[in-house]
């Protein structure tokens, strides 16, 4: 008893004698094979294997112009791993290094000439069912491995989105529409990826710099959103958002929190040590809080506040690049210039 999916598979049987081919198809017909294709002409093999591919190859050894052993290799050497095709080579040579040699090139199984009927259709039976188990393992996989991208992709998004509203909940006093944290997330990115960082790292600032005045959330209203200069106290409150930021994304061991913490921590220090909150400088800032720190002051100035106007993006550009070396590092200064020019703006030099 052989099952349908089974008796559907397609068999290619290979021999250079006519009636062994004719043998064959008596043996295997009967019990219901409906898809039968033979060949005696060993150069035939591979042509036919590509225009229709077989689930089993049936294959004879010697052959003249070109032996079994050759035509194994070049199936092998034609068809993926993936392709699990099994062949079975039926042979007169009875000589232990012929089978030897059949297994090595690659064949699935081995069957000596005068063929047993009954034991032709056990083996092509196991090996089909073989193949056939393989196809579905491999279907499975695939899907799996689907699955896990469409998953993963899901939770990208949604680190994306609770990022992007956790950044907007920031800035939701001084900011109601989160345009300013969006833009310093943009500027940032743009700026990172013009330094020639690692893609990744790139896109990781993108998403994680609309954060860097998270700690905003702790500073009370009066003097948050006060419309004019801060006394030496009030601006104390203040600048004290980069440590309330840094600690409300401290300690969760996720890159993209640390890598937030890492911001919100560095976006006020300054390259020749005059910053807040540490005092650190040059390379001491990481990369991430030295970009930041560009992107969110030119922002800043181009854009209007509750006590001062928006300045024109070249007025911005001079502001801020005048304050390289001093306040910004002057390769990151450099990428800034090169991203507003790459936009259309006429900023730096343009020898
Ligand atoms: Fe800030």
């Amino acid at each position: 008893m052989v099952e349908d999916h089974i008796l559907s598979a397609r068999i290619l049987m290979v021999d250079d004698e006519e009636s062994n081919l004719e043998l064959l198809r008596r043996i295997l017909e009967p019990v219901g094979f409906k898809d039968l294709r033979d060949t005696s002409d060993p150069f035939q093999v591979l042509p036919l294997c590509r225009q229709s591919p077989p689930d089993l190859v049936l294959l004879d050894i010697a052959m003249p112009g070109k032996n079994g052993f050759e035509v194994l290799a070049e199936i092998r050497q034609d068809m993926g791993e993936e392709e699990y095709l099994p062949v079975l080579v039926l042979t007169s040579d009875h000589s232990p290094d012929t089978k030897r040699q059949s297994l090595s090139a690659g064949a699935q199984d081995f069957l000596t000439k005068p063929l047993s009927p009954a034991e032709v259709r056990l083996r092509v039976r196991n090996l089909l069912q073989t193949r056939f188990l393989h196809l579905a393992l491999r279907d499975h996989n695939r899907h799996l491995e689907e699955r896990v991208r469409e998953r993963t992709a899901e939770l990208e998004e949604a680190h994306a989105q609770i990022l992007a509203r956790l950044a907007r909940a920031a800035e939701y006093r001084d900011d109601e529409t989160g345009e300013h944290t969006r833009r310093v997330g943009r500027l940032s990115g743009a700026i990172a990826q013009e330094l020639g960082l690692d893609p990744e790292e790139v896109s990781l600032i993108h998403q994680v710099a609309p954060l860097h005045d998270l700690g905003k959330i702790g500073i009370p209203d009066d003097i948050l959103l006060f419309p004019g200069p801060l006394t030496t106290e009030q601006e104390q409150v203040m600048r004290s958002h980069t440590e309330i930021g840094g600690d409300l994304m401290s300690g969760s061991g996720i890159f993209l929190l640390d890598l937030a913490e890492q911001i919100a921590r560095t976006h006020h220090e300054r390259w020749d040590g005059s910053g807040y909150p540490l005092g650190l400088s040059r390379e001491e800032i990481p990369i991430a809080g030295r970009i930041v720190a560009v992107a969110d002051s030119f922002d800043a100035v181009t854009h209007r506040r509750p006590y001062k106007p928006a300045w024109p993006a070249e007025e911005g550009w001079k502001e801020i690049a005048g304050k390289g070396g001093t306040d910004f590092d002057p390769a990151v200064l450099e990428a800034f210039t090169n991203v507003l020019r790459s936009t259309g703006l006429n900023v730096g030099d343009q020898s």
